[in-house]
Parts: structure tokens; sequence; C-alpha cells
């Protein structure tokens, strides 16, 4: 992609903002109800969607979440937008709590915090134009820029890559990539500080992929911008983030910077997802003598989630002291500063390169791209 004029000057973090916090969660939870019985419903469970997590953002910095499907990473993307009220926990924004303020304490913040969604083909009204889209939170929000608000969509869509003489058209006329830059430039309408961006790739042709996350990663960084990556897997979000936080069913089990997670992986869920490579041929001496480990088994139901440890189920290093006591989340001695793992027997240090890592062939060709 070429050097684009209608940027702005780049916004880079410098070390010093990076160190400011930007978004801090604590003891973040959401439980949605579950109803039953007949004929009066009644609550009879409660999903622990969310459980009691921590993160802090930086500002500009680019923070990934990571896990299976279910271990509620939407969930918390959608409580921090707010588009979700939270059972419990707080949400502070550059210094404010915005987990429980009302929609009109909300509003200022509303324009600073934009999502980005996993699905570009629901996510974009098909009855609306490309200019319309794009401009509809100026319009909501009653902003009017210089030049107005035409230009200023123009100048978007040129940012993120597509051409702004296709104002005019439709959602339809557009190719899945091309459809999540139409979701990217209207997230970028309002000049945000902070983007949820929930798995934003993972409905795109893996051809596509590579081209949608440099974008991302153009925006943060050209533009000093802050993301909350939501992915599945470790490997699109070890390309993106520079830090990583691991979920599993409602906690936080491990985060830390990017090498630190992906070369000393303590958290045994780590450890397996970093090995759980589908891809056929590939030996030890491929892994960098890595452990190969499979996950067995489903992830068990939010519902009624297992006693001590969640992940003991699955875990080929459970023992009694695992279902008895909730091991918490800190830092073991050996890791680097700010490197948490909720293990009672955690791994030892790996030493394996980050290279040795296996990527799926469609994410090392991406890897390729970036460098
Ligand atoms: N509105 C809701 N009401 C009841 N349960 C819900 C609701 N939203 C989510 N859940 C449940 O909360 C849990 C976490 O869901 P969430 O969508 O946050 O997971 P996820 O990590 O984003 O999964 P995926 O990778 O499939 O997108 C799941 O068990 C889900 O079924
Ligand atoms: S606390 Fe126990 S069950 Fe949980 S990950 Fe560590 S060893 Fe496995
Ligand atoms: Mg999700």
């Amino acid at each position: 992609m070429t050097e684009d004029p209608v940027l702005p000057a780049p916004r880079e973090a410098t070390d010093e903002a990076a160190r400011e916090p930007l978004l801090v969660v604590e003891g973040l939870t959401k439980h949605f109800p579950v109803k039953g019985g007949f004929p009066v419903r009644r609550t009879v469970g409660q999903v622990q969607a969310v459980d009691g997590i921590d993160l802090t953002v930086h500002v500009g910095e680019s923070f990934g979440l990571v896990g299976e499907s279910g271990c509620g990473k939407s969930t918390t993307g959608r409580l921090i937008t707010r588009l979700i009220e939270p059972t419990a926990g707080t949400i502070t924004y550059r210094g404010r709590d915005i987990g429980h303020a009302s929609r009109k304490q909300l509003a200022p913040i509303r324009s600073e915090i934009q999502m980005i969604f996993q699905d570009p083909y629901s996510s974009l009204n098909p009855r609306q134009t490309v200019g319309k889209i794009v401009s509809g939170p100026m319009e909501i929000n009653g902003i009017e820029p210089d030049g107005g608000r035409e230009k200023r969509v123009r100048e978007l869509l040129e940012i993120v890559g597509l051409n702004p003489e296709h104002y005019n058209r439709f959602p339809h006329e557009f190719s899945g990539g091309q459809r999540q830059r139409i979701g990217v430039a209207r997230a970028l309408a309002l000049e945000p500080k902070l983007i949820v961006a929930d798995e934003p790739v993972s409905a795109l042709d893996v051809s596509i992929q590579a081209q949608v996350v440099n974008l991302l990663q153009k925006v943060q960084r050209e533009l000093g911008i802050a993301f909350l990556f939501i992915a599945h897997d470790l490997a699109v979000v070890r390309h993106f983030s520079q830090r990583v936080a691991v979920m599993y069913l409602g906690k936080v089990i491990e985060v830390g910077d990017r090498d630190s997670i992906y070369t000393r992986p303590r958290h045994p869920y780590t450890h397996a997802l970093l090995s759980a490579v589908p891809e056929v041929n590939v030996t030890d001496e491929d892994t960098g003598g890595r452990e190969r480990i499979r996950l067995a088994g489903d992830v068990p139901s939010p519902i009624n989630p297992p006693s001590g440890c969640r992940f003991r189920t699955r875990c080929w290093k459970a023992r009694d002291r695992c279902a008895a006591e909730e091991p918490p989340l800190v830092q073991l001695s050996g890791n680097h500063d700010g490197h948490l793992t909720a293990c009672h027997f955690p791994e030892d240090p790996t030493t394996a390169r980050e290279e040795d890592i296996v990527l799926d062939p469609a994410l090392a060709a991406l890897e390729g791209e970036s460098k």
C-alpha cells in the first residue's frame, strides 16, 4: 500500500504514552441468567460468561485477547464498549469509571471507543450507501468536520484503501475484505482512541486476512489508536499485538508481553494452544523441540464450571489441589514483568525461538507480508 497523503501526522505511541493506561478493567464479571421451569419461568442458573477479569490496555497499544469459542471474549468486548451492563467489576477509561455510567454520561466517551465486528456481511446495513454508513457515526453525534462529512468520508475511504469514488455504492457491490475495510472506515470516523476488534478477520478468506490485518496494524501504528484485538487462535494476535491475554471459561489464565507468552508459556492451556496446530507434516524438529499437545475433550459448561482451576478437566497435570483451590493470576519466578499465570503446577519456561512455533500456512504467508 502506498503512503497516504490524507493521513494525519503519525501519532506513534512514545514509550511514555505506551505506559499510560487507557483502559483498566478490574474484576469484570458478566453472568447471564438461565431461565427455566413451567408454568412459571424463573432463573435456574447463571452462565458465567466473564468471571472476574483484570486487564489494562495502554495508550496506542494493541492488546490481544485469545481463547476457544465460548470462553467470554465477545462478552468482554461488549462490556468494554458498553453494549451490555456488567454484573460486577469496574471499567475505567482514561481515569473515569464507565462501567456504571448512564447513557448521558457515556455520550462523550462513546465516540472514543469503537467496535469492529467479525462479520462484515451482517454488520453493514445493505440498504445504505457506503457514504451513509461511514458518515453514520458523525451524523449520530452531530459532528461536522472541516470541509463537510462527505469530504471526510472520502478521506476515510482512502485511508482504508478503498476508492473514494465508490462513495455511492452499496455493501453488496464489495467483496468481504472490502466490506471489512468499510467497517474500519466507519470505526475511524470519530477519531477513536480505542477500537475493540472482535475477530475482525475470521469471517474472511484466508488470502484476504493478511491485507485486513495489515490495514489494522497501519491504523494502530500511524494513528496511535489502541486495539483490543479478539481472536480464537494465538497466530493472528501474535502478528498484531504487543501484549496478549489468554482466556478460558470466563477467566484470564495467562497474560504478558507477546514474546514472553509465545516463547515461555507457563500455563498448560497456553502451551496447548501454541502447539495445537491442525496441519500435518510437522515434525518435532519443526517445532523446535516444543512438545506437541492435543487438547482433549470439550470446554465445560460455563453454567456449572469446574471447581478450583477451570481448566482441570482437560489438564494433563491436574492434581487434587487443582480441584480444591483456584490458582491466582500471579507473576511466577523467572518470568518477565507483567507476565502473569494462574496455575498451581506451571510449565517450565521453554526456550523455543519464536520462529519455531508452527503457524498454519496461510498465517505463515501473513507473517511473510509483515516483514
Ligand atoms: N446474551 C446471552 N445470554 C446468555 N448467554 C450468553 C449470552 N451471550 C453470551 N452467552 C454465553 O456466554 C458464554 C461466552 O460467550 P462469548 O460470546 O462471550 O464467547 P466467545 O469467546 O466470544 O466465543 P466465540 O469464539 O464463539 O465468539 C457462552 O457460553 C455463551 O453461550
Ligand atoms: S492449576 Fe492444575 S489443572 Fe489448572 S492448569 Fe495448573 S496444573 Fe492444570
Ligand atoms: Mg465471540
